[in-house]
């Protein structure tokens, strides 16, 4: 629901398929809802991207499953992380949660599946805005 709002908040604008630089849209999306959001869903959206590339490079099987424009950024972002990076991006108190937005991101690429509307979210996200603003666990 969250990951790509940094796609529409960033000043680089959303996602082009001429885009020939990564437009930063996992650190864009982080840092505008790291004041409103407990640190497991920033960090789930800021390491999106992260997740994509640890995936590439741990399962075989993950490529395949990437939508064209997935495959087109991952270019742009680096590729696949070489096992330096692996290494880093498990030392992440949240990685393990950001892989599984991750493969939720993949599944949720179906042209004309049914979803929910935003709407629908709304007291969800509202309920946890407000419990972080408590400072209670969400
Ligand atoms: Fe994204």
């Amino acid at each position: 629901l969250l990951h790509d709002i940094g796609h529409y908040t960033s000043e680089f604008g959303t996602y082009s398929p001429e885009d020939v630089e990564d437009k930063h849209h996992d650190e864009a999306g982080g840092e505008v809802l790291a004041p409103f959001f407990p640190p497991v869903i920033v960090e789930c959206v800021r390491l999106h991207v992260a997740a994509k590339r640890y995936l590439c490079a741990t399962d075989p099987t993950y490529f395949g499953r990437l939508s064209p424009a997935s495959v087109h950024t991952l270019s742009l972002q680096g590729g696949p992380m070489n096992a330096e990076e692996v290494a880093e991006f498990r030392k992440n108190p949240f990685h393990e949660e950001a892989v599984r937005v991750r493969i939720w991101d993949e599944s949720g690429k179906i042209a004309n599946m049914k979803t929910r509307t935003f709407r629908d979210y709304v007291p969800l996200l509202q309920r946890v805005v407000t419990q972080f603003a408590a400072g209670k666990p969400a």
